[in-house]
């Protein structure tokens, strides 16, 4: 039997380190641990240019990276240069061991094929596991500027990224094991999903993750699983497909139904929790602890570090009943402080 393998997607403004160190903890609240975790992507230019303007590029590629000792003296660097105070690098710095076996990805994009390989190097550096090229961002933006999912219209500047990218990872030294991946949708207006991932098949990739969407679609209508199995059976490349997971057990159940090397889950990340109100509540408590404590520093307020957290605090609270309301205090509370406090009285009454 194939082993199973389920990845937390890369989602911008959620899959910070934070959440992604949450994930990896292997604590009691966890249900399954993921098998690969993405980061939020990261603009290739933002990572060029002057490390105090590429503020947010850097956050998102704070890592726990294997390497520990690589990892403390990049992070020592870090907090000297956001001028964060020793005790919050200290404490953050002890509090750092990662215990996780799977695979850490950080994910890149742009168009410029040089500057995906300078941030190659850096993620090479930071010690993550693999770099994974988004090729299927559906913001209209990003996509007009010729980036994400604009990738599928112009594959020649794909297939130099990607080559870039390569050529970095084989002149550093680093070995098979660095992964290199592409994540993508079925087409841009239209399924050409034959065509264009019969193109990506050729390039020697780790894997290729597959959104059962075109870029018209967006997240509109279901994704469509049947040709993301279609799709597969004539390709070399392993496949993670992508796309409306529910729950771990769903995700099982894709994985053997269409025979893919794995499948990720996006908008549902709560579904590696354990769905009972004590895991839910730990696992928030334990995600807001990280937040401030890996976080807050880089923003220009603990209030407003706290008020970015909140997207996720819904996701962890959803259908969860509250005889305090709690989802909504969490929601008008303006510190971490108060927060904490507010699912301290929650667990009590759980567990009383
Ligand atoms: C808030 C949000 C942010 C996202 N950011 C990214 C991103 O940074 N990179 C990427 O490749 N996809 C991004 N996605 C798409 C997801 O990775 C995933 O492909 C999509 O949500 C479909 O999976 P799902 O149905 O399991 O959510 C994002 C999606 C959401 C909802």
């Amino acid at each position: 039997m194939q082993k199973i393998n389920i990845s937390v997607a890369p989602m911008d403004g959620i899959t910070d380190i934070a959440l992604r160190k949450t994930l990896a903890s292997g604590e009691n609240f966890i249900k399954y641990t993921p098998d690969i975790i993405f980061t939020e992507f990261i603009n290739v230019e933002a990572l060029h240019r002057d490390i105090r303007s590429a503020n947010r590029a850097m956050i998102k590629l704070l890592t726990t990276p294997n390497d520990e000792k690589k990892a403390l003296s990049t992070y020592k660097e870090l907090f000297e240069k956001y001028n964060i105070s020793s005790s919050d690098s200290d404490s953050f710095l002890s509090s750092f061991k990662s215990a996780y076996k799977g695979k850490q990805m950080a994910q890149l994009y742009g168009k410029n094929p040089k500057l995906f390989a300078e941030a190659t190097s850096k993620i090479i550096e930071l010690g993550y596991d693999g770099v994974d090229i988004n090729m299927g961002c559906p913001a209209k933006k990003i996509a007009r500027r010729m980036e994400g999912a604009g990738l599928i219209k112009t594959p020649e500047i794909a297939i130099e990224i990607i080559d870039q990218v390569k050529n970095i990872v084989n002149s550093s030294n680093i070995g098979k094991d660095f992964t290199i991946s592409v994540k993508t949708r079925l087409g841009f207006e239209t399924d050409i999903a034959e065509e264009w991932l019969s193109l990506l098949d050729k390039q020697d990739l780790s894997y290729i993750t597959l959104h059962g969407r075109t870029f018209a679609q967006g997240y509109t209508g279901n994704a469509n699983w049947e040709r993301i199995g279609e799709v597969r059976k004539n390709l070399q490349t392993k496949i993670i497909g992508n796309g409306d997971i529910i729950s771990i057990e769903d995700a099982k159940e894709k994985q053997s139904q269409y025979d893919l090397f794995g499948v990720m889950i996006g908008r549902n990340y709560n579904a590696f929790i354990k769905p009972d109100r004590l895991s839910r509540l730990s696992a928030l408590y334990y995600y807001l602890k990280n937040h401030q404590l890996l976080i807050s520093g880089f923003f220009r307020s603990s209030d407003s570090a706290y008020a970015s957290a909140k997207k996720v605090i819904v996701t962890f609270l959803k259908f969860l009943e509250s005889k305090n309301n709690l989802q909504y205090n969490l929601l008008c509370a303006k510190s971490y402080e108060e927060a904490f406090k507010l699912i301290d009285q929650e667990i009590s009454t759980v567990c009383n």
